[in-house]
């Protein structure tokens, strides 16, 4: 069921049962972090490994330290300045956090989301959310609440819905190697915002195969029909008969139909960009395309960001 319930939110994850939840990011599959059941129900739901940890929610900075120790300095600047806000810290862990949160690791990742509806019922609970992104492990992240209705609404007593997403990509996680600040996963806070705060940070590639990082796990947010990347003009030459599907920055293409095009944003805003891939990809994705071509967009801000989703989609 969808609806704005706060109250009834509280009381499903309060019974130790699954709440899709709104962020800014993207919609989160909620429950009780501090529940085995809970947790174990939520790798479930998304049929993800249980390999690949899961985040944890709360809604408050003074929160932090009943998860982690030794914050870093450079994390402490980051948490006050970005938090609440689309970035994800990785700290070593307290033993209080479940290692079934974290898949055995010793570091968890915490999050303070920055909308009001999942802050209003974080303050309501007496324990922090575990969320992945609310969809099936590889698929697209969902966006809406329609969108989570969609794949896994009947595996899940309720949805809160706090409309669409306003940043409409993951969070950025970032954690401390020897104190040298490594950014994971590229997400909603651009790198050059952590680097105006810390200096320079080190971006790390994600593999195919890399069991220290599941989350860089190359191949993700994976539509159906097969997505190719690369100069739209001669992409559309070599699938010349096909069906094809279009996803671009700023302009429709003349020999497609306007229907299967996907443009981010006509006023060229990376943030408006960001905002409607996924929900666009996601629409490509219904129509029974043979095939989604797609060109980058500028690699500067949430550009970066939305170009490591489009290469991961485009990943075999
Ligand atoms: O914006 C977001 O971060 C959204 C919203 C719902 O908060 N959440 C999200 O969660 O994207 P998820 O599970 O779909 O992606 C989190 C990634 C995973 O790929 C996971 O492998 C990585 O973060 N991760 C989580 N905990 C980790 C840990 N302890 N060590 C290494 N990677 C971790
Ligand atoms: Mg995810």
């Amino acid at each position: 069921m969808i609806g704005t319930d706060i109250q009834k939110a509280a009381e499903f994850l309060q019974s130790d049962a699954l709440v899709a939840i709104p962020t800014e990011t993207v919609y989160g599959l909620a429950g009780n972090a501090y529940s085995s059941r809970a947790v174990a129900s939520i790798f479930d739901v998304k049929k993800r490994p249980s390999f690949d940890p899961l985040i944890i929610h709360t809604n408050h900075f003074s929160r932090l330290e009943e998860f982690v120790v030794n914050i870093p300095e450079k994390a402490y600047l980051l948490a006050q300045q970005l938090m609440p806000g689309p970035l994800t810290l990785l700290l070593p862990k307290k033993k209080k956090v479940p290692d079934i949160v974290t898949a055995g690791s010793p570091r968890v990742a915490i999050r303070i989301p920055n909308h009001p509806m999942a802050l209003q019922l974080l303050s309501k609970l007496d324990f922090p959310l575990a969320a992945p992104s609310a969809n099936p492990f590889g698929y697209i992240s969902p966006t809406t609440a329609q969108h989570v209705n969609d794949q896994l609404g009947n595996q899940i007593p309720y949805i809160l819905d706090g409309g669409p997403c306003n940043i409409g990509l993951e969070s950025t996680i970032i954690g401390f190697e020897e104190e040298a600040p490594i950014i994971y996963r590229k997400g909603g806070t651009p790198v050059e915002q952590i680097e105006s705060i810390i200096g320079p940070v080190h971006v790390r590639a994600h593999s195919s195969s890399n069991p220290q990082a599941p989350g860089m796990l190359k191949s993700h947010y994976a539509p159906s029909a097969g997505l190719e990347l690369g100069n739209i003009n001669e992409l559309i030459k070599q699938h010349n008969g096909q069906k094809i599907g279009l996803i671009r920055f700023k302009d429709y293409h003349d020999t497609i139909p306007a229907s299967q095009q996907v443009v981010l944003s006509t006023a060229g805003s990376l943030h408006e960009a960001a905002q409607r891939l996924f929900a666009g990809m996601r629409l490509l994705d219904q129509m029974k395309l043979d095939i989604i071509l797609a060109e980058l967009v500028p690699e500067e801000g949430l550009g970066r960001a939305i170009n490591d989703r489009l290469r991961r989609a485009a990943a075999k």
